[in-house]
């Protein structure tokens, strides 16, 4: 970046007619049949356009299945993508406006998501919707603050949006230790429902202390000889656990699915997915209970941006049996 100046000003063209780029660090999707998952490269660093920001990212939340997801595999005409620069959540500083983002100005600390075909944020720059970020919860890191948009929004649009969850009513957490399953655990038990959760043994004294009123571990028993029927089923588990969660159903009672489904899945699981999509205000709220200390969340790992292959191959996964795993990009330029 320095050189280009430099050769800028010995230029007999006036600045003001040159263009000038400046490059940033990527992890980005290496598409070839061996090698790593993620390869470093340099891109143009992206400018923001009409109601964009430019986010400098110092911690980007790690979804590791997202490699296989479309979006990372084709852009939105359905032509095949390669190269995509992975990690849709992230804590970092706003860098550059573009037109019509008011509230927002340079130097913030924010947090937040950007569009699933966009490049993400594993990077030290990825251009986002001003209406995809919120300003950072004030008591976390950046490394704590990047793995909440996700999974908080996620366990927020499931519960609340979609389920419509109401106090007393019983609801089923399936992956409550997960990245996700944790904030439902912890919202659902906000709302004042009785909530059970399905974990791994070393998740189940956290998820208790986080609001579970039953805990069951998966691995030593199934969930329909260990608990009644219920409200709500929030499922982030998917395939068998989700086929024998029908019948735990009540009358009337409302299912969500968060795990990938293709296009040979039921009907019914198709009406019960969804997609987490970007939420401004609920980022906003979700930043008020984290600094009311009434929502809480877990770091696993975290890896530099050039050994981010590594935290996408789960090689990194569970050294702590719960919490996500993140990249930090440091914060010099
Ligand atoms: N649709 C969306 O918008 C969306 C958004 C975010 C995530 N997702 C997807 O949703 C799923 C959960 O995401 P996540 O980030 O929470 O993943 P995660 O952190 O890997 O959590 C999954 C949890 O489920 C547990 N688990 C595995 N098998 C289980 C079973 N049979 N019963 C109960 N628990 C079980 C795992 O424990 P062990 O590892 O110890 O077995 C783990 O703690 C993933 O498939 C992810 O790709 C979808």
């Amino acid at each position: 970046m320095v050189l280009i100046m430099q050769e800028a000003k010995k230029s007999p063209i006036p600045l003001s007619f040159l263009i000038i780029y400046f490059d940033m660090k990527v992890m980005q999707r290496n598409n070839a049949r061996s090698g790593p998952a993620l390869i470093a490269a340099e891109l143009p660093r992206p400018e923001p356009g009409e109601g964009e920001l430019l986010i400098r990212v110092l911690a980007a939340g790690v979804t590791p299945p997202e490699l296989g997801w479309y979006p990372s595999n084709y852009a939105k005409d359905g032509s095949p993508r390669k190269g995509a620069v992975p990690g849709h959540e992230f804590s970092g500083v706003v860098a550059a406006l573009g037109k019509n983002t008011h509230g927002f100005q340079e130097g913030q600390e924010v947090y937040g998501m950007n569009d699933w075909f966009a490049d993400g944020a594993t990077a030290e720059f990825c251009v986002t919707q001003a209406s995809s970020v919120a300003l950072k919860p004030a008591t976390l890191t950046h490394e704590e603050a990047a793995t909440v948009p996700i999974a908080a929004s996620t366990a927020w649009q499931g519960l609340v949006d979609r389920a419509k969850i109401q106090p007393g009513e019983r609801v089923l957490v399936h992956g409550g230790g997960g990245g996700v399953g944790i904030f439902a655990v912890q919202l659902a038990h906000l709302h004042g429902a009785h909530v059970i959760a399905t974990v791994s043994p070393n998740q189940m004294k956290l998820v208790a202390e986080l609001g579970a009123d039953e805990v069951i571990d998966y691995h030593a028993s199934r969930f329909e000889d260990r608990t009644q029927k219920v409200d709500v089923v929030f499922d982030g588990v998917g395939g068998e656990t989700l086929d024998r969660s029908w019948n735990m159903l009540k009358p009337g009672g409302r299912m969500v699915t968060i795990a990938s489904i293709d296009d040979t899945a039921e009907q019914r699981v198709k009406d019960v997915f969804f997609i987490v999509e970007p939420n401004q205000q609920q980022l906003v709220e979700v930043a008020k209970l984290v600094d009311a200390g009434a929502l809480r969340t877990f770091v696993n790992a975290v890896v530099p941006l050039e050994q981010a292959s590594d935290a996408y191959n789960g090689s990194l996964m569970n050294k702590r049996g719960y919490g996500k795993v993140v990249i930090t990009v440091p914060g010099d330029e």
